[in-house]
């Protein structure tokens, strides 16, 4: 038999326990753990419920009381704690995976073909457009197609160590676009009506308007039949359509030494004073045709060479080559 006094001192020990482990209670495990320790089915409130067999019948009522007195106040502790921690926990798990929508986004830039890359793009479809195919040649040429195809003389200054990259005695890196003239001709019967677009190297100091690495757009029409007016079309018809209607075009007299006659193309702007130079051109040489199996007495063509630098200088107003090549994200995002 156990005393009712005995239950009772036992009953305010565990309460002490209880207010002690209440004031430790700080996250959902240890209220997991308080649960267990006084609640659980082995835990100390459950413990005292079984004495209640030893207490004396007199007492039983008293001492049931006590006991649910004593399991409610726990079990509120219990509700009350768990509600509270809950929302702390809730709390610090959006607290720790908060998103700041006021951060920048990670930028993504997206890349896009450079200045000179659309301007070649633009001429070659002006060009397909009038009827031209898009031919290439090699970066790296011999002399023959270089040079002598191209009625250019042994003793031209062109040829001088100076002015060209040479790799050995007869190899070099093109100083122009011209030799894939040559190279489709030797491939096709006339008619012939190409532009060949390319990369060309010659041995010039780097300044404002030179660098030894550049563009050019060859064109080159055989057919039979053809004249200096038909040049002077196509030409007025290119820059109309790359520049403006407006813009006026100008032949005068120049040498090369594959066309004959040679001529020096101006243009001017609507309004402005100044002619500028923008390409140079010709009817082909006949020497060039013979050079390539052709009859010059039966066909006749004109070609012209262009640089895309100019071409881009003058129409976006660039006043120094150099940009084109200089990787400065300022300038090439511009266009
Ligand atoms: N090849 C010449 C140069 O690089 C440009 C040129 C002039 C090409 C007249 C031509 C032409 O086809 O007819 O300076």
């Amino acid at each position: 038999m156990i005393e009712l006094t005995e239950l009772q001192e036992r009953i305010s020990h565990v309460k002490e326990e209880l207010s002690a482990q209440t004031l430790r209670l700080e996250d959902l495990d240890s209220l997991e753990a308080f649960r267990i320790e006084f609640l659980g089915r082995k835990g100390k409130i459950a413990d005292l419920f079984k004495l209640m067999g030893q207490i004396d019948p007199a007492d039983k009522a008293t001492a049931g009381k006590l006991l649910n007195d004593l399991k409610r106040e726990a079990n509120e502790i219990f509700d009350i704690r768990k509600e509270k921690l809950s929302l702390s926990a809730l709390d610090a798990r959006i607290e720790s995976e908060r998103i700041d929508l006021t951060l920048p986004g990670v930028y993504h830039p997206l890349g896009h073909k450079h200045l000179l890359t659309q301007v070649q793009q633009e001429i070659e479809s002006i060009f397909l457009r009038m009827g031209f195919d898009v031919a290439t040649g090699p970066e790296i040429e011999d002399e023959y197609h270089n040079f002598e195809a191209l009625n250019i003389p042994a003793d031209h200054p062109a040829r001088d160590d100076w002015d060209t990259f040479y790799i050995d005695d007869t190899t070099l890196l093109r100083p122009h676009t011209s030799p894939v003239q040559i190279r489709v001709m030797e491939q096709t019967d006339p008619p012939v009506r190409i532009i060949c677009p390319g990369r060309c190297y010659r041995r010039d100091t780097q300044d404002a308007t030179h660098s030894p690495v550049f563009h050019q757009v060859e064109l080159l029409w055989v057919e039979e039949g053809l004249s200096l007016a038909n040049l002077k079309y196509v030409l007025e018809a290119f820059i109309h359509e790359f520049f403006g209607e407006g813009y006026e075009m100008r032949l005068s007299g120049d040498f090369f030494p594959f066309t004959e006659p040679s001529v020096q193309v101006h243009m001017r702007a609507p309004g402005a004073e100044d002619w500028l130079e923008i390409m140079g051109a010709g009817m082909v040489d006949p020497a060039v045709l013979t050079n390539v199996g052709y009859d010059p007495d039966k066909v006749t063509g004109f070609a012209f060479g262009l640089g895309i630098e100019r071409m881009a200088m003058l129409r976006y107003g660039i006043d120094d080559i150099r940009v084109f090549f200089g990787n400065d994200l300022r300038f090439i995002t511009q266009f």
